[in-house]
């Protein structure tokens, strides 16, 4: 069990605002690879050649497979303590924003609430030609591609490198950094911007920072408090603070 500073979970339990960025470690274990860890997608793939439009352009198919892929293994594995124990935080506590990077939907699966998916997720796609966002189920394969009722060429609705945020989503997480009391990045390597951006904004609007990761990441220095280790290991100890 890990043992809490007096004063963070003081801190805790005064906060009225909470907002909490996540990353893909947070569902290292369920077992899901992470991108740049031991393991992780971009250790063995290059992005340039999976999570582009000029990828996806030059090669659907090969895309394609890499996602059907990670949509399987997100449907044979199973939400962990950790996001049940983000969930629960979220039920106890006045007001907490869950902003994820994660394209999985772990977070809504454990029973949070309004999360903010910036990079999009894995279970829908999108059509290129009419514009539509569905669950896969509504997608029509035809040699290794997914088409639209409409006949276009489906595309994953995730975020790919080169491409903008949801712009709504993107604010919405900008304004719960700025108003937070306190702001938690969990299981993110914080290299990735603009959500790598949102502790610092937090941080400049006064915000306490708390990191939960076991490696140490470039926030880390401006982190008011770091609580190494696993998420689904700190997480439900951390809750108790909210009752
Ligand atoms: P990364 O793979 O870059 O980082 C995962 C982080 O999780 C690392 O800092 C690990 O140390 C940490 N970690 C591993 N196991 C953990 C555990 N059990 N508990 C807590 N932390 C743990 O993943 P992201 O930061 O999510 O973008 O990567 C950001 C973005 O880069 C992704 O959303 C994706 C990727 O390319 C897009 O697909 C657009």
């Amino acid at each position: 069990m890990h043992n809490f500073d007096a004063k963070l979970l003081a801190l805790l339990r005064g906060a009225s605002r909470v907002a909490i960025l996540t990353g893909a470690g947070i569902s290292a274990e369920s077992g899901l690879p992470t991108f740049r860890g031991p393991g992780g997608w971009w250790r063995n793939y290059r992005a340039e050649d999976l999570a582009t439009p000029e990828a996806f352009e030059r090669d659907p198919q090969l895309v394609w497979e890499w996602y059907r892929h990670r949509r399987a293994q997100v449907q044979q594995h199973l939400p962990n303590a950790g996001h049940t124990a983000l969930a629960e935080m979220q039920r106890r506590a006045g007001h907490l924003t869950l902003i994820t990077q994660c394209v999985d939907r772990y977070h809504q699966q454990a029973g949070a609430r309004g999360v903010i998916e910036l990079h999009g997720n894995l279970i829908e796609s999108r059509c290129l030609q009419c514009g539509a966002q569905t669950e896969g189920a509504t997608e029509i394969w035809r040699e290794g591609l997914p088409y639209c009722a409409c006949g276009g060429l489906r595309r994953p609705a995730v975020v790919w490198f080169g491409e903008s945020l949801p712009g709504a989503a993107l604010q919405q997480a900008f304004r719960a950094a700025e108003e937070c009391d306190i702001f938690f990045s969990i299981g993110t390597s914080a290299l990735v911007y603009p959500a790598a951006h949102l502790p610092h904004l937090a941080r400049d609007a006064g915000a306490a920072i708390v990191e939960i990761n076991p490696e140490k990441t470039p926030l880390t220095p401006q982190a008011h408090w770091f609580l190494q280790g696993r998420a689904g290991e700190i997480l439900p100890g951390l809750v108790q603070a909210f009752s």
